[in-house]
Parts: C-alpha cells; structure tokens; sequence
C-alpha cells in the first residue's frame, strides 16, 4: 500500500505557504535576517509543536512567519515545498498564501507575492509541477484590512486565481466578508472559504450562500446536517480535508473517527490535503498514509481521492485531462 501512494499522482489543494516553514528553514532564515526566535534548538521547536485547538496552532504559525522578510525568503519557503511536492509526487498544487501575515509587521504585498511568483515559475519549468496561487483573508482582522488587501492584488490579477478565508473560524462567521468577496468575485476572482473545520456546519453553508466559494476548505462538520451532506453530494461541491490538521487540532479525536472515508463512501468529492505540513508532521503521502492506516479502504478509493481533487481544481479542462 505504501508504494501505491507513494506512487499515486497527486493533486494537492488546501496548503498555506506559511505553513510549510521546516524548524530548519526558520533557524536559517532568524540568522540571515538577524531575527529573535524564543527557540534553542530544532527539537525545542518541533517540542513547542503540541495543540489543543485552532487557535493554540494559529499563534504559533503566526510567531513563525516573523523571519519571513525578503523576498528571497519567500522564493526559498515556496520553493522547499515544491521539492516536497516532487518526493511526494504531487503534479499539481494550489497553494494558499497570508498577506495580511506579513503587511501587517511591514512587509511589502510585492515582496511577499514576487518571491512566491517567482518559486512557482521555476516549479513549473524545472520540476514539471503546476500550480495555482489563492490569496487568504485572515477573518479575525477586519473588514476593511481585507478591502485594503483585495486592492493591493489587483495588480497581480495574472498572479492570483481565488480569494480564500482562514485564521480563527469561531467567532468570525463568513458574513463578515460578504461584501469583500462580492467585491472580488466582480473583479473576476473565484473564490473558497475554509468553514466547518472548528465552527459548525452552518458557517459552510453561509459560505455557500454569502461567498459563492466554488470549494470548501476543511468542511468536516457537514456531518453534522444531514441536508447538507445531500446538497454537497447532489451538487458535487469539494471538500479539501486535511486529515493530519484536523488530528493535531483535535477536530477529531483519533483517524480512526475521522468521517472522510464516510463522506467519501457517500459521495461527496472529499480531497486529502496537508494544510500546514511543517507543523502537523507530514506532506502528502503521509496523510494518505495516516487515513489509510485508520481505515480499509481499496486501491480504486484512494485513487478517487485524486480523481476528486483534478475534477475540484482550477485548471482548465485541458489541463484536466494532463492530469487524468
Ligand atoms: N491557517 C493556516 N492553517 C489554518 C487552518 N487549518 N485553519 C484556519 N486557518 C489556517
Ligand atoms: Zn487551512
């Protein structure tokens, strides 16, 4: 089974740039940038890695990100992941990146967004691995900071495919952004939301209804509607599961509960995704690994988690078939 995964070719869509940062890329980079990290060694930090809910991970990965300054590091951080992307043989990645992670402590929406550019480029030609670049809001800051960072990507139109929500779920409903993503679905944006990963299962179908998201990221909690599971099933819309996350964020409380081989027995185009792999202890072929360990499941089911995931992706219908 091992080699099977290891050998399946894979669609990755649900994984934040920033969290993809190695405890050794971020010793490298605090020293180049001359940067304080509350950290002694590699083993402290992946020691430091032990969450108990969203937000306890949140502030950590936000504290990591403070040794992203140049835009060489963000070229390095995208490209570190990209070579994951190719021992895991990935073909074709969307990938989320913060801005506002990064504006907010100084740094320019053109240094972040160029050096991300630029790695994804070099994917393309050198490793043969296309990709897809979506821009998140962070939903526990403001609606006007997200306005403020809509206007800053329209510049990079040719650059950027979605919008995407993330950050702190409870308490930060999808009506907040309503009128942002209005905004940027009239700019020619498409759009997703992570909903239903710590919140309930009515933020997924605000997120629906309010943001017109063409996908919902994580979306777990759907088992909680019955009505919904059918509306996502009958209208074929995906969800981007990330089985490792959703464990270490305590969304379940072992694999062996998690519902996406239920919901992929139902019906509903389920995904397998990474998330933040630096920090939730693996990319790719390791959450393959740790929902098949958890769960029978044949080859020809594994193999549709990656027939879901070319039918939920961005890329055209050409491209579609490459992929197939
Ligand atoms: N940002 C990075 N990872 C996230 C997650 N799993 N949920 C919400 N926001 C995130
Ligand atoms: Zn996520």
């Amino acid at each position: 089974m091992k080699e099977f995964i290891q050998s399946l070719p894979k669609v990755e869509l649900h994984l934040h740039l920033e969290g993809t940062l190695e405890p050794e890329l971020m010793f490298e980079l605090a020293k180049r940038n001359h940067i304080d990290i509350p950290f002694n060694s590699i083993a402290e930090v992946r020691g430091a890695y032990s969450f108990h809910n969203l937000q306890s991970f949140l502030d950590i990965y936000f504290q990591g990100a403070n040794v992203l300054i140049n835009e060489q590091d963000f070229f390095d951080l995208t490209w570190a992941y990209l070579l994951r992307c190719q021992d895991d043989n990935v073909l074709h990645t969307e990938v989320f990146f913060d801005p506002q992670t990064h504006t907010e402590r100084g740094i320019s929406f053109e240094t972040v967004i160029n050096g991300i550019h630029r790695a994804l480029v070099q994917g393309t030609t050198e490793l043969g691995i296309s990709s897809k670049l979506i821009m998140c809001f962070l939903r526990h800051l403001d609606e006007e900071s997200a306005f403020k960072t809509l206007q800053q990507a329209q510049r990079h139109q040719d650059k950027i495919v979605a919008v995407g929500l993330d950050s702190s779920e409870i308490g930060h409903p999808p009506a907040k952004f309503e009128r942002v993503f209005k905004q940027a679905i009239n700019l020619g944006f498409l759009t997703v939301a992570h909903a239903g990963e710590e919140g309930e299962a009515s933020n997924i179908s605000e997120a629906l209804n309010l943001l017109k998201i063409s996908r919902i990221d994580h979306g777990v909690r759907c088992s909680e509607d019955e009505e919904l599971v059918k509306q996502l099933v009958r209208e074929r819309i995906p969800l981007t599961v990330c089985p490792l996350s959703n464990i270490k964020l305590k969304v379940f409380d072992s694999m062996e509960q998690h519902n996406i081989v239920d919901l992929l027995r139902r019906g509903v185009c389920v995904t397998i995704n990474s998330d933040d792999p630096a920090y939730f202890g693996g990319y790719m072929v390791n959450n393959f690994l740790a929902v098949v360990n958890a769960h029978p499941i044949n080859k020809a089911e594994i193999a549709q988690f990656t027939f879901n995931a070319i039918e939920a992706s961005f890329v055209n219908k050409h491209e579609k078939e490459r992929l197939r």
